[in-house]
């Protein structure tokens, strides 16, 4: 945010303060108004400060549905399109496209196995990922873990990369939607990341412009996800799928519940491992149940029906593709990963059933053991993490392992484990409480 704002020149059509005021007066926007602002913003005309100053607007007064779906269409407009209608099936015809976005959190690595599990059944999955920042891990930082593995790719070897592998998971080039990467650098520092109709166009127009013809959303909600509360969740899930539609693209949402990490593992390089057990048939039942449930909702989007993706993890296919995709990459796929060089374990105070693990504080402790970045530049450690040894249901005995922590740099133990302080409680045994518990369902809901 240091280029120049330079004065309007007499012959912008409107005003920034105009389009302002206007939706601080709770009025709709035009469309014409929508076109010019992020245009003129995205050639530096409307400055910073009215920009930010609009998007709190935004974020108070709200957009209608044709507001968000010009917003979205003038983001989409700022960059390139990607077109994949050259992908050949074996008949001949075009190969279809799917993808999926997920809102993020914490061991969320459902991508890992998910665009192999897709592409053996045909299915071309172009996965254009990011680095993470804050407390939820990046796709992108996950798979660097991998000896040789590049996530930066032409646009040629990506299509090269469908046709032959089936499946890609690669930087997003900065062609796509830029009129968004600046504006989203802006709302982080404004305090108005949180609007929904700014989440929602934000995150569309990048897919929407990939050219993906089936996408499916995973919208988490609870402590480690962006929307910690049902109903924002569903608001925002309920408005992309809409953007989606309108656009041509067949969207669907799922709503899976983040109040706890997905999976046993929360890092980089440990992630990595834990998705290829679940390649290998074997991981975590919750990752196995949202990687199956994912890939049965981008299957049917592309109109693949009555096969079911659970098998083709049993039966090694999808590791197959897993291999390909990473080699294709520059990635070993039996190359050792790094390992964290040094561990602390925290134990069980008492026995009892574990009845909350909380999301966020184990995405805090990782984070602060290395595994993620305060700031964009920032390098992460491949190594570190969090390693969760029972899940909320399970019962545990005072004094075993309930957590290990890894890093590289072991000053970081004491502020790791404040982060857990309060993040997980256990009923004595025998109680009520640990009785009557039963864990969350991970899938809430479904929007189509
Ligand atoms: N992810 C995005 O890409 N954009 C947002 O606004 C929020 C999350």
């Amino acid at each position: 945010m240091t280029d120049p704002s330079p004065a309007p020149t007499p012959h912008e059509p409107f005003d920034a303060v105009e389009v302002i005021r206007a939706k601080r007066d709770r009025h709709t926007l035009t469309g014409e108004q929508i076109d010019w602002v992020v245009d003129a913003y995205t050639r530096g005309v409307v400055a910073h400060e009215q920009m930010s100053a609009l998007a709190m607007a935004i974020l108070l007064n709200g957009m209608d549905r044709s507001e968000i779906a010009r917003w979205t269409a003038a983001m989409i407009a700022s960059g390139e399109r990607m077109d994949f209608s050259g992908l050949r099936a074996p008949d001949g015809g075009v190969k279809p496209t799917a993808d999926k976005h997920s809102t993020g959190g914490v061991g969320d690595k459902i991508t890992l196995p998910l665009a192999p599990l897709v592409a053996v059944y045909g299915v071309a999955v172009p996965q254009l990922s990011g680095r993470g920042l804050g407390h939820t891990g990046g796709t992108l930082d996950k798979l660097e873990s991998i000896p040789g593995w590049r996530a930066d790719l032409t646009n040629q070897a990506m299509m090269d990369q469908l046709q032959d592998v089936g499946a890609v998971i690669c930087a997003a080039g900065a062609g796509l939607a830029p009129a968004d990467k600046k504006l989203y650098a802006l709302r982080d520092v404004t305090g108005t990341v949180e609007a929904i109709p700014l989440i929602a166009s934000s995150i569309m127009s990048k897919k929407i412009a990939e050219g993906t013809g089936t996408l499916v959303l995973d919208v988490k909600c609870g402590s480690g996800a962006f929307m910690k509360d049902e109903a924002q969740a569903r608001e925002l899930a309920r408005t992309m799928v809409d953007l989606g539609r309108d656009a041509g693209v067949t969207t669907t949402a799922l709503l899976t519940d983040m109040s706890t990490p997905l999976g046993l593992t929360a890092g980089n390089a440990i992630e990595v491992e834990e998705s290829v057990e679940v390649l290998a048939g074997g991981g975590p039942a919750d990752v196995v149940e949202l990687t199956v449930a994912l890939a049965r909702a981008m299957l049917a989007g592309a109109g693949v029906t009555g096969v079911d993706p659970a098998e083709a993890l049993a039966d090694g296919r999808a590791m197959d593709v897993w291999r390909r995709m990473i080699a294709a990459q520059g990635g070993d796929p039996d190359a050792a990963l790094p390992r964290a060089r040094q561990s602390h374990v925290l134990t069980a105070p008492e026995s009892g059933v574990l009845t909350r693990l909380d999301a966020m504080a184990v995405g805090l402790a990782a984070w602060r053991l290395g595994a993620g970045r305060a700031r964009r530049e920032d390098p992460v450690q491949a190594g570190a993490g969090v390693r969760m040894h029972a899940k909320p249901g399970d019962t545990v005995q005072a004094g075993q392992p309930l957590l290990t922590l890894l890093t590289d740099t072991p000053e970081q133990f004491d502020r790791a484990l404040a982060a857990l302080e309060g993040g997980f409680d256990i009923a004595p045994a025998g109680s009520g409480e640990a009785a009557s518990f039963s864990p969350r369902p991970l899938l809430i809901d479904r929007i189509d």
